[in-house]
């Protein structure tokens, strides 16, 4: 006889308990997943209204901008590397930067960012002037970009990298071995906020692992959470799924769309033509240092000037998936 008929009284109770809680579980986790989809649709939905009447056309108006960039310019010797007459970012949006190699995306990214500095041209951002800002100054301001090769220091944890990202934006002065000191007598509020960051970015895990230790996508996500470390307004990422295992490529991308659900306005940098067209509510265009094309995803599969730029750079644009 087994142990549980002998005596099957506590034990069905236990089972009985253990299987409510179960249910009251899996309710919690699907009403969770359910308001986190109305809330993702509620974004989507406020990002196209927002964008649905402005013309798909290069320096078109938007509603809301949160960064207008005017006659920005950035010549390296004879070579104008950016050369943008007006641009405007909505508030809100995931906004894609694509263009063939060579385009002037990252150089763009540079300039607005503050790292820097433009031949010509001033943009604003939230409204304010930015030309002759600092790095920063601009991050202090809500406005972050991560870089193409990342630049998570190897040699540190990815708490001290979290920490380090919050200080070092916040514009604080410091060598990285003055850290832990600096730690102790700092606020604990940033810890903290950086161990939710890392939660959030499923790299708690990682928190007391050198930077070094972690995967490409890893490092990555830790760029990403390193830059939410200021609350940032606007969210300039480029190229944030190269080198990444296409197997954390989904879940990059769902952390790039839920940044942009939870109220960040973000440009994304990025080749995959299908990720762009899947998950982007407005594209810009550039080749040669220019914006070319602007416009929803099923404007700028038509275009023609998108689809030459292409063309000339031997990189196809892939076709609408059948439905
Ligand atoms: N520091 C620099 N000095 C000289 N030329 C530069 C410098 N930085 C960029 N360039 C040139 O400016 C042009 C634009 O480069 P940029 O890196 O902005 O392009 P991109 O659109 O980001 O390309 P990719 O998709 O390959 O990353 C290129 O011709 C590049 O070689
Ligand atoms: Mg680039």
């Amino acid at each position: 006889m087994r142990s549980a008929d002998r005596n099957p009284g506590p034990r069905a109770g236990a089972t009985a308990a253990q299987s409510e809680s179960v249910d009251e579980s899996i309710a919690q986790e699907r009403e969770r997943v359910l308001h986190h989809e109305q809330e993702q649709d509620l974004a989507a939905s406020a990002a196209a209204q927002a964008l649905a009447s402005v013309a798909a056309e290069p320096g078109s108006s938007k509603p809301d901008p949160i960064l207008v960039a005017k006659k920005v310019s950035r010549r390296f010797g004879g070579l104008l590397a950016v050369d943008v007459e007006h641009l405007e970012v909505q508030r809100g949006t995931l906004t894609a930067l694509i263009g063939p190699n060579g385009a002037g995306k990252s150089t763009f990214f540079n300039v607005v960012s503050g790292f820097d500095k433009p031949t010509s041209g001033t943009w604003r951002f939230n409204g304010r002037e930015m030309a002759g800002l600092s790095a920063n100054r601009i991050a202090r301001l809500g406005m972050v970009r991560t870089f193409q090769l990342t630049k998570a220091l190897t040699r540190m944890t990815a708490l001290e990298n979290m920490m380090l990202g919050a200080t070092d934006q916040l514009g604080e002065h410091f060598l990285p071995s003055l850290i832990r000191p600096l730690w102790r007598a700092q606020d604990k509020q940033i810890e903290v906020r950086a161990d939710n960051l890392l939660e959030h970015f499923n790299l708690a895990h990682m928190r007391d692992q050198f930077a070094g230790t972690m995967s490409g996508g890893q490092r990555k996500l830790l760029e990403m959470a390193r830059a939410m470390m200021v609350q940032p307004d606007l969210l300039m990422l480029d190229e944030p799924m190269a080198g990444v295992n296409p197997a954390l490529t989904q879940s990059l991308l769902g952390h790039i769309q839920a940044l942009r659900d939870g109220g960040t306005t973000v440009i994304l940098v990025e080749h995959d033509m299908d990720v762009i067209m899947s998950i982007s509510d407005w594209i810009v265009c550039f080749a040669e240092g220019r914006v070319i094309a602007e416009g929803r995803p099923d404007d700028i599969r038509s275009n023609q000037a998108v689809v030459d730029a292409y063309l000339g750079s031997q990189r196809a644009l892939p076709r609408k998936q059948e439905e």
